[in-house]
């Protein structure tokens, strides 16, 4: 049994629940389109599929990402210089934070993340690792401009999101979010960005449904964590992991497909699907080398690098923040 944490369950006894949890996912199950946030995945058991994801053989992400970060952390120390705070969003486990640091020598490490127990877990393992770096844990929502600490508010700063995690975003959200990121930073901040790339849709429908169904019980954790911490009857076994591409929309979308009619109960309302309908669960963008600068340009970066691997399947991208400037 996991260990209880934030909105989780101990046990069989019900926790309090995150009331923005329940509120996304009532109002998104009774949405003519539904869906719920795809950040609600992430439960300690949706963490620990995630971290299976990664090292499934057909999700590519992962290693293209750290296999450019390792190739190219160099250069990215070349064009930033040396003695910068490293400021990473959503650390999460941390795991290709290592690669950047020992390339880039910092003054100081801001891990930011919503979840307090993967801040202290990721900076407990790296510490040891950088015994004189300044580690200072944030945990806040980097959705919003965050407040850095006192002791790195003056010092140059490298932000650092990979991953493709923008690519969980619709556009309109992922330029908030760069802007955001621009806001916390400041002017003449670098950011290294991870972007998984537009490719053959085969190559991306494996990556997210793969052959041992890992990414389908991610996708179906949201359900039994609805039915763990909100009292929800949702039949699970009624319901299967669907992956599609979308093409004009450049996204894989996962969803959850009923497979017969069902009724079921969520905080004491009741909803019903018909046969064939789905909750759509998440939405991962693919971006062609135009897209990711225009994407950056309008969050306020300006990308001065662009790594990519032999495949062009991943890119990782370097920008600065840019002064606002009046058109053109
Ligand atoms: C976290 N994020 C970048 C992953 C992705 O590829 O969009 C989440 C994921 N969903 C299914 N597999 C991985």
């Amino acid at each position: 049994m996991d260990a209880p944490r934030r909105g989780a369950v101990d046990s069989g006894v019900r926790a309090i629940a995150d009331p923005d949890f329940r509120d996304d996912v009532l109002a998104g199950l009774a949405s003519p389109i539904r869906a719920i946030p795809a950040r609600w995945f992430y439960d300690r058991r949706g963490s620990e599929l995630f971290e299976a994801i990664t090292r499934l053989p057909e999700y590519y992400l992962t290693r293209a990402d750290a296999s450019l970060l390792e190739r190219h952390a160099a250069e990215v120390a070349a064009v930033t210089g040396a003695g910068r705070a490293v400021v990473e969003f959503g650390s999460g486990s941390s795991a290709k934070t290592p690669i950047l640091l020992r390339a880039v020598a910092p003054s100081s490490y801001v891990p930011i993340d919503i979840s307090g127990d993967f801040l202290r877990h990721s900076a407990a393992e790296l510490q040891p690792l950088f015994p004189d770096l300044p580690i200072h844990a944030v945990e806040a929502d980097f959705m919003v401009p965050v407040r850095l600490p006192e002791a790195v508010r003056d010092a140059p700063k490298l932000g650092f999101f990979p991953g493709s995690t923008i690519g969980n975003l619709v556009a309109g959200t992922g330029v908030d979010l760069l802007r955001r990121m621009k806001d916390t930073l400041g002017l003449g901040s670098y950011l290294l960005i991870g972007m998984d790339r537009v490719k053959n849709p085969a190559v991306l429908l494996r990556a997210y449904d793969d052959a041992a169904g890992v990414t389908a019980a991610f996708n179906l954790n949201l359900l039994h964590r609805i039915n763990r911490e909100l009292g929800g009857t949702i039949p699970v076994e009624a319901f299967r992991h669907r992956a599609l591409w979308n093409d004009p929309l450049g996204r894989i979308e996962m969803h959850l497909e009923a497979m017969r009619d069902v009724a079921f109960d969520v905080d004491s309302k009741r909803f019903t699907m018909r046969a064939g309908e789905t909750i759509h669960t998440e939405n991962s963008h693919k971006y062609g080398p135009r897209d990711a600068r225009l994407l950056l340009k309008a969050g306020g970066w300006e990308a001065v690098r662009e790594w990519t691997d032999p495949d062009e399947s991943f890119a990782l991208i370097l920008a600065v923040a840019e002064a606002t400037r009046v058109a053109p």
